[in-house]
């Protein structure tokens, strides 16, 4: 199945999926680095979606209102300095906006959405770029890059995901409770596996790794073998 038009050149693909707090984004990044690669947020995406609907008033309960902001939003990533991605909607830099809980909850309803799901499919295969991608979310695996050369599903228990959930939370200075980390994740743990579409599964073939008990460099250096060994 290679040769797809969205990758006609054949560019490597990590994906890594996985629920909220397993560490995807922190993992994506160290595995992106070591390789030199690119890197896909995707849940970046769905959180402007829900940080829009906020902003401009609309019912998070009506998918074609929301799919039609959507459509007309102009959406833009830059990298800072220090190397972090700079989120831009409509020239304004949103970047801490779109990070706290409320924001994560509501980008998981308009996830819901197959026409959102279906608006994003194509800026998403749009980071495909020379050397390679690395791209987290909860579908890369199973429906945005379904040829990818290495497929990873991140999991951790409920109760290691909520502790650096909160210690990401706090270190960007928004303060909330471990408890109420861990119930808003239970909620979003939820809302993405019983989804009707793309929901959050394993692809039948992910490499599964439970980074409960492993540190960020012990995941980085097992996906890396599981990259070579792929080749
Ligand atoms: O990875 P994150 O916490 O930033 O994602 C926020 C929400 O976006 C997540 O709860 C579900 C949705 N999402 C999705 O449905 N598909 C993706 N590929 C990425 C995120």
């Amino acid at each position: 199945m290679k040769d797809k038009p969205y990758n006609s050149m054949n560019i490597p693909i990590i994906t890594i999926d996985g629920p909220s707090g397993s560490g995807k984004g922190t993992i994506s990044k160290e595995v992106a680095n070591i390789l030199g690669w690119k890197i896909l947020d995707s849940g970046s995406l769905y959180r402007i979606t829900a940080f829009a609907v906020r902003k401009y008033n609309l019912n998070i309960n009506n998918e074609v209102d929301v799919k039609t902001m959507l459509s007309s939003l102009n959406i833009n990533f830059d990298i800072s300095c220090n190397g972090e991605q700079l989120i831009f909607l409509n020239q304004e830099n949103i970047t801490s906006l779109v990070r706290d809980e409320k924001c994560g909850i509501d980008a998981s309803i308009v996830a819901r959405y197959p026409s959102v799901r279906g608006e994003l499919i194509s800026l998403q295969r749009s980071f495909i770029e020379t050397p390679g991608l690395v791209a987290d979310g909860r579908d890369m695996g199973t429906v945005v890059f379904p040829e990818a050369g290495l497929k990873i599903f991140l999991t951790a228990s409920l109760e290691e995901r909520a502790k650096r959930r909160h210690k990401q939370l706090k270190e960007l200075g928004i303060n909330v409770s471990l408890t109420a980390v861990s119930r808003d994740i239970s909620i979003r743990d939820k809302q993405d596996q019983e989804r009707e579409h793309a929901p959050l599964v394993p692809a039948s073939d992910a490499c599964i790794i439970d980074s409960s008990k492993m540190s960020i460099k012990e995941v980085s250096e097992e996906i890396i073998k599981l990259h070579k060994y792929s080749d």
